[in-house]
Formats: C-alpha cells, structure tokens, sequence
C-alpha cells in the first residue's frame, strides 16, 4: 500500500541527483570554455609576436623604419600578453581565498585616483575623450594603493575603451557617511545591453557591442574589480543604458579623514 509514496521518494531523489549532475556538467563546461579562451587569450598574441619576429629574423626587409615598425608591433603583442598573465595572477590569488596582503592596508584615495587618470589620458587623448575628474576632500580608504589602482585603472579604463571619440567621462570621488569613500565613474558610450548586464562580472566575457567597439579584451577587469571590492567589504553598482551610456559606483570603506 506504501509503495506510491516510497516511489515518490525515489523520484525526488533521483530528480535532486539529476539536478546535481547536471549542475557540476555546467560547472566543468565553464572551465573548460575558460581553458580554451585563457589559451586563445594568450596564443593569439604570441603568434603575432612570433610572425613578426620570425619576419625579421628572415630578413623580409632592410628598411629600418619599417623594421622599427614591426617592432613596435610585436612589443604591443607582448603587453597585451603580460596584461593578461598579470590580471590572471591577481585573480588567481584573489579566487584562492588569499589576496590580503594584496588588498590589506591603507592609502589616500584622490591622489591615488589622480595617478590613475593621468595613467589612462593617452589612451583618452588618442579618442580625443575629456576625462573630468571631480574630488571632495580627502580620504583615507582602507585598501592598499595597489588594489585601489586596479580597482580605478580598469574602470575608467573601461569607460574610455566604451565611449566614442569626442565624448566626455566623469570620474568622481566623496566621501559618504558612515566611513566610506565612493568612487563613481559615468561615461556615454556604448551601454551594456540589457541581457548581457548580469555576465559582466564572470571572467573571459566580454558582451557583442563590446566585442565589436573595441576587439581586444580579456574579460577579466570587471572580475578583479568585483574581487578586490568584496574583499575589502565593499560594494559595486553598475547602471547601464546600451547606446546611452554605464555609471559605475564603487563604495569603500575609510579609515577617517587625510591628514
Ligand atoms: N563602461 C562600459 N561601457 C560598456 N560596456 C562595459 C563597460 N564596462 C564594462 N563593460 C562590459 O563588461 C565587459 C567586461 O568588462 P571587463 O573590463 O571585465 O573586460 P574587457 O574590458 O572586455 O577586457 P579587459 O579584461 O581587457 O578589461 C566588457 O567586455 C563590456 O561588455
Ligand atoms: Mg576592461
């Protein structure tokens, strides 16, 4: 007579296994996705080094400006390539539990910010983009200057990378009540589609206008920056409009006021 319930049992115990299995294939199908693309991250700028280089050595030309060219080339392909490996070892540090003597400390916020912008102008002049920062008083956020460096490089990085020529990006600093510093970035770019605004933060995904905007990327800034804010207990909002524009706010905690 119990035999229906015994079997409903079953079947939910089977269905929850199912359900698990098929989570962990999930699982695994990521990393192996993220193998292949971390691979291709890194093989494809080093066949383009060695393309060149290989050139070179053969003698395909005796002129030296364009030798100095291809050069020059290939020294880009070589940044990109140390870009990646040094994002990927932050990170690596980062997802393996460790990563506070990398975000411990302290340090003060605008004057790590105005590093940063000045840092990331050239790539702003070349698109002939307006970074204008606006700063409150002082703060000593309770981040290493290090960590704090990522946090804002790879951000107002990214406003510039997704913005059009001419346009204009805001980066802003206050401080909050409560102890904290708030750091905002605005810019009037690209936007992030509605649908690809939740993949932001997982590695190697970057969304189709971004891919098309700007064709390389590893993925891996937004990741890193979502990292280094939990780690240090804080908390990142991202707002975005595709076609209009994205306004990324990053809140911190501080120490008290500069002296
Ligand atoms: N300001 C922005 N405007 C539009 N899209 C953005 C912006 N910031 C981030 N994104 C989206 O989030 C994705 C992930 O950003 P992330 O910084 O991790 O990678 P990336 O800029 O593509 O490459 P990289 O690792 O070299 O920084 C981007 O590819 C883009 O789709
Ligand atoms: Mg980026």
């Amino acid at each position: 007579m119990n035999a229906l319930p015994e079997n409903e049992g079953l079947k939910k115990r089977v269905a929850e296994l199912e359900e698990q299995l098929r989570v962990k294939d999930a699982e695994k199908e990521k990393q192996t996705g993220h193998f292949m693309l971390m691979s291709h991250q890194l093989r494809a700028p080093l066949v383009s080094l060695q393309t060149v280089i290989k050139g070179i050595v053969e003698g395909i030309t005796d002129d030296p400006e364009v030798v100095r060219r291809l050069l020059g080339k290939a020294l880009a392909r070589g940044d990109e390539m140390l870009d990646t490996i040094n994002e990927m070892i932050v990170l690596g540090q980062l997802y393996s539990g460790g990563g506070e003597d990398f975000v411990g400390g302290t340090c003060e916020a605008v004057a790590v910010l105005v590093k940063c912008v000045e840092t990331v102008s050239p790539s702003a002049a070349e698109k002939n983009i307006e970074i204008q920062t606006e700063t409150d008083a002082s703060a000593v956020a309770a981040i290493s200057e290090r960590a704090l460096e990522h946090v804002f490089i790879n951000l107002v990085e990214n406003a510039v990378k997704y913005s059009y020529e001419g346009s204009t990006v805001h980066a802003g600093l206050k401080k909050a009540s409560g102890g904290k510093v708030v750091f905002t970035v605005e810019d009037e770019g690209i936007g992030i589609p509605e649908e690809a605004v939740s993949g932001i933060f997982d590695e190697f995904t970057r969304a189709d206008n971004a891919k098309k905007h700007a064709k390389t990327g590893t993925g891996l800034g937004m990741p890193i920056v979502k990292k280094i804010v939990e780690k240090v207990n804080g908390k990142i909002i991202v707002e975005s409009e595709a076609g209009k524009g994205t306004r990324v706010e990053v809140i911190i905690p501080a120490t008290g006021p500069a002296s």
